[in-house]
């Protein structure tokens, strides 16, 4: 096989096979195609599209091109939830204990990467002791004997994935729904996931701005699920403003433990009720999404879901003293008020630059080479449709500079006050299955 057959094969708009994409797939990865090869079939890809069959073959050849995890020796079917990101996402820190609670197997692979706050795996580390470094053997038992456990990324997953995207962010290729949607669902099944709960999010803070593009790559990362074996669906839900009131490692995980004692914020507590119950019904552990919900409902009331935070956060090495005492999570020096210039109701809260401003407190990576501030971060005050009055606060910057103008600045930009009354935004607009 020759690779200039495929990307003229592709150029002219035909099917590849499943032969041809294991090809390219493979060669890319040991290194026998060149970068200048798979440059041009990406950018063929991004204008001809992709059957679903070669959107399915290029997530199982991404698949195979690394380590898949084994998760077989965990009882169950093991579901796992997948968000497209967001700006204050603290689902996955409630939903791990809060199915798992419920016996559903929470076997979660997690990273660090770059963002306005860290991955789950930094958040959880704002936790005195909580590590992930873990082998296979003691994760699984683990995840058998407490239904829940966390455990750092395999340097190895979807080696060709890696290669890719790399190569899409530098050639104007990132922006192709088949490519995007097999890059997301290969890292998911090369965990071991037998289904999977797809959290696509739309708006400002969103990598996907509109409802249309959402909704398209939604569709189209369920219908490769659905197609290579997993049982896949997908809630669309609201980044237009940041999820919950909390933007920040130490402050996400204490607003995590609110939520889990039915105290937290109404949208995160909404979002994750509306998973949770499709987590808890692919895993059978539901007749129906209502009865799971109900039964999400229960160990919220009934404490075992903070009782099972507890056992996960110790059973990792965590001090779980902090589920009662939050106050031995990491604290920054200062704290300001952002106090409304006007009274009237919030009417915007742009969510990507708030992150962004979360960012600048240290809260989250702008390189690889950043070092969080667990401690630092945002507290919103108010979400939009609130009515607020003139030197009230907006939100509280939690910071370890004593000169937070710039970042005060930012927020007055992306905050917006209106006289008119604003209706709150919808949460979960779909689901698609
Ligand atoms: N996120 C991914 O993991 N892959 C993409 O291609 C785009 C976003
Ligand atoms: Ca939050």
């Amino acid at each position: 096989m020759r690779m200039v057959d495929v990307i003229e094969k592709k150029r002219d708009g035909h099917e590849l096979s499943t032969e041809e994409i294991q090809f390219f797939v493979d060669g890319y990865t040991d290194g026998s195609i060149p970068d200048y090869q798979v440059s041009a079939l990406t950018m063929a890809i991004f204008f001809q599209g992709m059957t679903e069959k070669e959107r399915a073959d290029l997530t199982m050849a991404m698949v195979k091109s690394g380590d898949q995890i084994d998760l077989s020796a965990i009882e169950g079917v093991k579901v796992d939830k997948h968000s497209t990101g967001g700006v204050g996402d603290t689902t996955t820190l409630v939903l791990g204990p809060l199915v798992a609670a419920l016996g559903v197997p929470v076997a979660k692979m997690s990273g660090r990467g770059l963002g306005h706050t860290g991955g789950t795996i930094d958040k959880l580390e704002a936790v005195e002791g909580f590590h992930v470094e873990i082998d296979n053997e003691e994760f699984i038992n683990l995840v058998n004997k407490n239904k829940i456990a966390v455990i750092g990324q395999s340097g190895n997953l979807t080696p060709a994935d890696k290669k890719l995207y790399s190569l899409r962010d530098v050639t104007a290729t990132v922006d192709s729904i088949p490519l995007i949607a097999s890059s997301i669902m290969s890292k998911k099944i090369a965990a071991g996931a037998d289904a999977i709960v797809l959290d696509v999010k739309t708006g400002a803070g969103a990598f996907m701005k509109t409802l249309d593009d959402s909704r398209e790559l939604a569709k189209a990362m369920v219908r490769i699920g659905n197609n290579v074996g997993r049982r896949t669906m997908a809630v669309i839900s609201d980044m237009s403003q940041p999820l919950g009131y909390a933007i920040g490692n130490a402050l996400e995980v204490k607003e995590a433990i609110d939520t889990l004692k039915g105290e937290g914020p109404e949208d995160l507590t909404e979002l994750c009720l509306t998973l949770g119950s499709h987590m808890v019904f692919l895993a059978g552990k539901g007749e129906s999404l209502g009865e799971a919900r109900s039964k999400l409902e229960e160990v919220i009331k009934n404490g075992s879901a903070l009782e099972t935070f507890k056992v996960f956060l110790a059973s990792q090495g965590g001090d779980a003293s902090v589920v009662d005492d939050p106050s031995k999570l990491p604290q920054a020096k200062y704290t300001f008020e952002l106090e409304a210039k006007e009274a009237g109701y919030v009417s915007e809260i742009i969510a990507d630059e708030v992150g962004t401003a979360a960012m600048l407190l240290g809260a989250g990576r702008a390189t690889k080479e950043s070092v969080i501030d667990l401690a630092v971060g945002l507290v919103l005050r108010k979400k939009i449709g609130d009515k607020v009055e003139k030197g009230e606060s907006l939100l509280t910057i939690y910071s370890n500079f004593e000169d937070v103008n710039e970042v005060k600045e930012m927020l007055y930009e992306n905050i917006k006050v209106t006289s008119e009354h604003v209706d709150a935004p919808i949460l979960v607009h779909e689901e698609i299955t």
